[in-house]
Formats: C-alpha cells, sequence, structure tokens
C-alpha cells in the first residue's frame, strides 16, 4: 500500500525486515506506548512468529527510522478501506503512527502524520482516519492539528476498539471516486 522508502526530515519509512522484529516487539510490548492501543496478548516467540508472517515485508507497516541514529523508533501504517456513507461508498485508508517514548513530543509525530497524507493522497485514496481512545490527548490534538474532525464512533461489539472516536480527514477533495454513486 505504501511506496516505501518514504522520507521525511528526520526520518525513513522503511519494510521490515526479520532484523527489526525484536525492537518492534519491546515497542508493541510497551505498556506506555501502548496504553491506548491494542494490547499484546502473547510472548515474544509467539508474536515474532505472527509478525514474520504479517509484518516482514508488508506494505502496509513500516518501521521508522531516525536518521540520525539509524535506530528503530516507531512504527506508521496505512491500511484501505471503504468507507460507506449514505450517499456513497468511497475509499479510505486509516493511518497509525506510533513513536517511542523518548522521540515524542518534537515534531516527530507530526512530521511522519504530514509524510503519510501526502501519501494517501497520492494513493488516490478519498479520506483519512484514525480510530482514538478518548483519552488519548496527544493523538487527538496532532489529528486536530492536521484538520481530522470527529465524525463518530467505531462500532466493534466486544472488540477493544468499541466506542473509541473516529477522526477523519479528505484528503481528495476534487477527485471522482470509482465507487462514487453507488448504494451500500
Ligand atoms: C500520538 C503520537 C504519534 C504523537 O507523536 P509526537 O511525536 O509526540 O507528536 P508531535 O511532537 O509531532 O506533536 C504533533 C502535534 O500533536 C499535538 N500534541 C502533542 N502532544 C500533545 C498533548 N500532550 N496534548 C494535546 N496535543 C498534543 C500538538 O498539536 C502537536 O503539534 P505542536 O507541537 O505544533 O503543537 C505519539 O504520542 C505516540 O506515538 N503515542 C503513543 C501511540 C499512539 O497512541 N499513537 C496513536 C495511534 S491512533
Amino acid at each position: 500500500m505504501m511506496r516505501m522508502p518514504l522520507s521525511t526530515n528526520r526520518t525513513c519509512l522503511r519494510a521490515a525486515t526479520d532484523n527489526d522484529l525484536a525492537q518492534l516487539y519491546r515497542i508493541e510490548a510497551d505498556p506506555l506506548i501502548k496504553k491506548y492501543l491494542s494490547p499484546v496478548e502473547c510472548d515474544q516467540s509467539e508474536w515474532v512468529a505472527r509478525a514474520e508472517e504479517t509484518i516482514v515485508g508488508s506494505d502496509e507497516t513500516a518501521v521508522i527510522e531516525f536518521n540520525k541514529s539509524s535506530e528503530i523508533i516507531g512504527t506508521a501504517s496505512l491500511s484501505k478501506c471503504l468507507i460507506r456513507d449514505v450517499d456513497a461508498v468511497y475509499d479510505a485508508c486509516e493511518l497509525r503512527v506510533i513513536i517511542v517514548d523518548q522521540h515524542q513530543s518534537v515534531g516527530l509525530g507530526g512530521e511522519i502524520l504530514a509524510a503519510m497524507l501526502e501519501e494517501a493522497e497520492g494513493l488516490g485514496f478519498w479520506s483519512a482516519y484514525g480510530v482514538v481512545h478518548d483519552a488519548n490527548l496527544k493523538s487527538k490534538g496532532m489529528l486536530k492539528k492536521f484538520g481530522f474532525r470527529i465524525v463518530g464512533r467505531k462500532r466493534e461489539p466486544g472488540g477493544w476498539q468499541d466506542g473509541h472516536e473516529v477522526w477523519l480527514k479528505s484528503v481528495k477533495a476534487s477527485t471522482k471516486s470509482k465507487h462514487e454513486g453507488s448504494r451500500p
């Protein structure tokens, strides 16, 4: 989905390799980083085995490499979905950015979100959205700054994201979608 590598001023978003998995597990299993995100419910070896199939080489999830030190400081994902509205069905993508604690609050999340929005537009999506826990003030602040607005809440009965806010932003206002006009 993402055309990688994708460069920002201070980082490079690239496909994950087997060598990244230990660090990615540390990020995924960090209770501070994951406070408002899906918890990891298995041990490292099980997680790595699954990640070898789903994350390594994936074009939906990128590792964020910090240019200055070459360390992995987070992950970014862009995944396609269809949004069903009253009058149309259109292409949207879900964006998710995770930055490790020690690199937060220095503008990196915003830098990466900006690059991903540009990428989403280049890929022809109509809209981008994020699903956010009500109490995730940093994430909500960042989305607000980039022009996202709350359009509703996620319906996922029994799922960990049930009731989370859905923040949406139009990224491609002027081009017709192939789905325009069709009804859900
Ligand atoms: C959400 C996250 C990606 C933001 O990354 P970051 O690098 O810390 O954010 P930035 O420094 O680029 O800040 C971007 C904007 O977010 C907003 N923001 C940052 N911290 C904030 C806070 N504590 N409260 C409200 N808004 C905040 C500001 O508008 C900021 O822009 P500004 O500095 O020009 O005012 C990061 O905190 C993170 O990885 N959190 C844990 C994982 C997570 O919850 N990810 C979101 C998944 S939906």
